[in-house]
């Protein structure tokens, strides 16, 4: 009786090691066969009971060589398989047909519009610094010596976080300039490129996030004048080597006195017409020489150290410079839109 049962066991470990197979079904058959739920070396395991107890340790030990077996011969099974398949694909192939066409990525507007800008300012020494879009009050507003009770601290303007009042999405890159002079001695030269959100209605001309290249140079007897002079240089490397800038007086918290710059686009064609409103005039960024108040709130000496600031708005230069007509198309993604775009850098 055992014997018999011994040699069945030898036989179901001959057939497996005889199989030979050619196609993927045939693999299949055979996994079922000796490796799925009710493979065929089960039945045999259930034969244990009738093996006497001196002879069990052995007929185990065949079993799982059975086992082992069938699960070698399934691997090498399944790489002669394979093999085969791809020597067949590989025959197939037409070595002689033209290449199919190369899918080249292409840069986002806004990333063309900001990469050329950051390279304008590192020509001259201005070094990258990027921070949180999540930010806190203080850096985002307090120590831009943005009062408490300043309109653009309402939350009708400013994202807070959920049951927050003092965590927001930053409303300005102006936040970075806080972190980094808390962070770092004068002479400060930096330039920080990143994205911002407001509370605002979503329409072609405005959007609830946006992008902004904030700049910084804090050193000492930084002057207006420094300040003028590396804006004109900018506007000439961004708009062409002609072109004109005028500041105008205005108001930023962080900056006295502040400025808002604009170039000159000329009123000669229909587009600087429309782009400038009639006037030939572009309004391109604010600036201004940083308020002593936030250089104190960095523990910046403002009595040793002066500077100037400025932040630029990308999407509009953007829209300006492909004649983008709503803000929407930048942030939807739509292949057929971003696609359009190819950038020197
Ligand atoms: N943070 C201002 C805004 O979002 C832009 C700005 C104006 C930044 C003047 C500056 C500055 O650094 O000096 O509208």
């Amino acid at each position: 009786m055992a014997d018999a049962i011994f040699q069945k066991a030898e036989e179901t470990k001959q057939k497996i090691l005889d199989t030979e197979v050619t196609t993927a079904e045939q693999l299949e058959a055979f996994r079922i066969q000796y490796l799925g739920t009710k493979n065929q070396i089960k039945p045999l395991f259930a034969e244990m009971r009738n093996i006497p107890n001196e002879r069990k340790k052995e007929y185990g030990q065949l079993l799982n060589d059975v086992k082992q077996t069938a699960e070698q011969k399934f691997d090498s099974l399944k790489a002669a398989v394979a093999g085969d398949v791809t020597q067949q694909t590989v025959a197939d192939i037409d070595m002689t047909a033209p290449p199919g066409e190369l899918m080249v990525g292409s840069r986002h507007p806004v990333s063309i519009v900001m990469n050329r800008i950051i390279n304008i300012f590192t020509k001259i020494g201005f070094t990258v610094a990027e921070d949180r879009e999540i930010e806190d009050d203080w850096h985002n507003f307090t120590a831009m010596n943005t009062p408490e009770d300043h309109p653009a601290r309402d939350m009708q303007d400013t994202f807070y976080l959920k049951d927050s009042t003092t965590h927001l999405l930053r409303t300005h890159t102006s936040s970075v300039q806080a972190r980094v002079m808390t962070s770092q001695k004068p002479p400060i030269r930096i330039i920080a490129p990143g994205r911002v959100y407001r509370n605002e209605t979503i329409s072609a001309r405005s959007h609830c996030q946006f992008h902004q290249v904030e700049g910084l140079y804090v050193d000492e007897k930084v002057s207006f004048a420094d300040m003028k002079q590396t804006l004109d240089y900018f506007a000439r490397e961004m708009y062409g080597p002609e072109t004109k800038i005028r500041l105008r007086p205005s108001f930023f918290p962080f900056t006295e006195p502040s400025a808002e710059m604009d170039v000159w686009m000329g009123t000669k064609t229909e587009e600087a017409k429309k782009l400038t409103k009639g006037t030939g005039w572009l309004e391109v960024l604010g600036c201004g020489i940083v308020d002593p108040n936030v250089l104190e709130n960095c523990n910046i000496d403002s009595d040793k150290y002066s500077g100037f600031a400025f932040g630029i708005g990308i999407e509009r230069s953007a829209m300006q410079k492909y004649g983008i007509s709503d803000i929407r198309m930048i942030f939807e993604n739509d292949i057929r839109f971003i696609s359009q775009f190819r950038s020197e850098i």
